[in-house]
């Protein structure tokens, strides 16, 4: 059976408009915009509105990638969000973006990867598309931290903000599109990064609540050792599988959660600064927006060109990383 080439045919992006700089921090946590600056490299936040939450976000987001891929929403055979923050257990984020776009005939799931939920989510919905089961689908990483957040936490209030970014996939010519794919967990760093209650193991209760164990938890120190780690090895598996060498990358787009990560990974590819998408000083780390929100940006801003080498890669909770080689 001969598989059909996919690549991504449109991007959007959507960001909260109320905006959390450094200098509001100071005055909710002990911090200071040097420490945060010269520890993360982010300056600002988004927050979603409070009759915002993520479904809407991810829904300004497909709206923007359909309008570029020049589809409708009628013509999508699926819809997949990625969060780890979704509007409600369930229905689904994505039932609910389906409904609003009115993708009547679009099957629509979420999937829980966290950081990497978007890498994740390319190389599901790619599969359904070269198999010939599906022409189109909607990929799309939503999240609204800001929800998740304990806003008295310095280590890990600083880090978070919230947005969407969208993908439209399709056929594409051959030697084009998704030309690799890398996923990978390691479930034994799952207590370094979670959410312990709201769940079937933890249920909602008023102890759970005033112990705040519905709030985001995270060791810092080791998740960092990790990332490194794992950005640089998954981004060198992803390229080799694809055929290519580090020099052919034309743009890099990480999951933007730590300027020193990301420069890490610069080092380790031997690419330059100015073939990397870095965003995060004024969205933070969105999760599994991050990517998306960063690759939307790269394209909006005429960073990337037809035949371009992109390179995406990420991590999160889970542990989790993903990464992929398109050719654009
Ligand atoms: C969180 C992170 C920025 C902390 O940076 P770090 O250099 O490792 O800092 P440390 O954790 O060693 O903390 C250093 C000190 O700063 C303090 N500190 C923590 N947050 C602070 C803040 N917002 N403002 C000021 N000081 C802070 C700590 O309490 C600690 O003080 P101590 O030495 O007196 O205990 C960094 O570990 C990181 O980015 N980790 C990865 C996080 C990540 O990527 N998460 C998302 C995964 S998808």
């Amino acid at each position: 059976m001969s598989l059909r080439s996919v690549g991504i045919i449109g991007t959007g992006k959507y960001v909260p408009e109320r905006v959390l700089t450094n200098a509001d921090m100071e005055k909710m946590v002990d911090t200071n915009d040097e420490w945060i600056v010269s520890r993360t490299g982010i300056k600002e936040r988004r927050i979603a509105a409070e009759h915002e939450a993520t479904s809407d976000l991810a829904f300004y987001a497909a709206e923007k990638a359909l309008q570029a891929a020049g589809i409708s929403a009628e013509e999508l055979d699926l819809i997949v969000v990625a969060t780890v923050t979704p509007d409600m257990s369930f229905p689904a984020t994505a039932c609910l973006v389906q409904k609003r776009l009115g993708a009547t005939k679009a099957a629509a799931f979420d999937l829980s990867a966290a950081c990497s939920g978007f890498v994740y989510g390319l190389a599901n919905a790619s599969n359904f598309i070269a198999m010939g089961t599906y022409k189109y689908a909607l990929v799309i990483g939503a999240e609204c931290l800001s929800r998740i957040t304990d806003y008295t936490d310095r280590n890990t209030c600083i880090l978070f903000g919230d947005g969407a970014g969208a993908a439209v996939l399709g056929p594409v010519p051959e030697g084009r599109g998704f030309q690799s794919f890398v996923l990978g967990a390691d479930g034994n760093g799952g207590e370094l990064l979670k959410i312990e209650a709201g769940g079937s193991r933890m249920p909602a209760s008023a102890e759970t609540v005033e112990n705040k164990r519905h709030y985001l938890y995270m060791n810092g120190r080791e998740v960092f050792k990790f990332a490194v780690r794992i950005m640089g090895n998954a981004a060198e598996e992803a390229i080799e599988k694809a055929g290519k060498k580090k020099e052919d990358i034309s743009l890099m787009v990480p999951h933007q959660a730590n300027t020193r990560i990301i420069h890490a990974a610069l080092e380790r590819l031997n690419l330059s600064e100015d073939k990397c998408v870095i965003n995060l000083p004024y969205y933070a780390n969105t999760s599994a927006a991050s990517i998306p929100l960063a690759l939307a940006e790269a394209a909006e801003q005429g960073r990337i060109q037809e035949g371009d080498t992109i390179l995406l890669v990420g991590f999160g909770g889970g542990l989790t990383w993903g990464a992929s080689v398109i050719v654009w």
